[in-house]
């Protein structure tokens, strides 16, 4: 059973979305199988989808997950109008793109989409200001980040990924129909890893954020649905 793009709606109890963060198909069915089914949605991102491949989103979207396709396209706008149209064929609910791959590039992807949503990301949360100098992008962050979440709503994008810092500014510069996506969450307690720019979620939602994406807290949790369900519930528990 394909499940259609537009029955993927955000509702109090499916805003978690687990990354896929894994290497092989056996990790990923293990990570699935440990999550008993607790979040509606999964991510899967380019380690997963470049080690096995398509068939894995058209297997999890045929059993009722909802897949975001987190394969960032960043190219000429014919490429990635032909590799968006791929993706809405495999039946992934949401697919990112670069923001900064302008907005012809950005229109392309959306005209291709059918009714899959594509969401931009801004400014990667690995990245701090430093960073932004060092590859020539004119900051200060929080004006880049609105300004290419802006584009993107423009060229009919559905939504942005960007960090939970940037998520109130992006709520009163955006569209209110605007889905805002943050990774770079972490549960109390849990190690930043390579991540400069994060909060818990719960913070996250009070600050405005639809979706929240959490990989290595639990991917690497001793009991991965008992985590996810804790998220869930921290989720659920804000009152929006
Ligand atoms: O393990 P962690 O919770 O940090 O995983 C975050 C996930 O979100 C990773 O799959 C990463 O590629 C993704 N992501 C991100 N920053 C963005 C867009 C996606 O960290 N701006």
């Amino acid at each position: 059973m394909r499940v259609p793009c537009d029955s993927a709606r955000v509702q109090p109890g499916n805003r978690l979305i687990v990354a896929l963060d894994v290497a092989t198909r056996a990790q990923a069915e293990d990570l699935l199988r440990r999550l008993e089914g607790v979040p509606s949605w999964v991510k899967i991102g380019l380690e997963l989808f470049t080690a096995v491949g398509p068939a894995i989103v058209e297997e999890i979207a045929a059993k009722g997950t909802s897949v975001m396709l987190d394969l960032k396209l960043h190219d000429i706008p014919e490429t990635v109008a032909r590799a968006t149209a791929s993706v809405a064929r495999l039946g992934a609910s949401l697919c990112t793109v670069h923001a900064a791959g302008g907005r012809a590039m950005l229109e392309a992807a959306v005209a291709a989409a059918g009714n899959m949503k594509i969401l931009a990301v801004t400014v990667l949360t690995s990245l701090d200001e430093r960073d932004l100098a060092n590859i020539g992008a004119m900051g200060p962050m929080s004006e880049l980040v609105v300004k290419r979440a802006q584009l993107a709503m423009d060229a009919g994008c559905g939504g942005v990924v960007a960090s939970p810092g940037e998520v109130s500014a992006l709520r009163a510069a955006l569209p209110p129909e605007s889905w805002l996506v943050t990774p770079g969450i972490r549960p109390t307690g849990s190690p930043a890893g390579d991540q400069k720019r994060i909060t818990t979620p719960a913070q996250a939602r009070l600050a405005g954020a639809d979706l929240i994406v959490v990989g290595r807290p639990i991917r690497d949790a001793a009991d991965p649905a008992q985590t996810a369900r804790a998220i869930v519930a921290e989720l659920a528990a804000v009152q929006s």
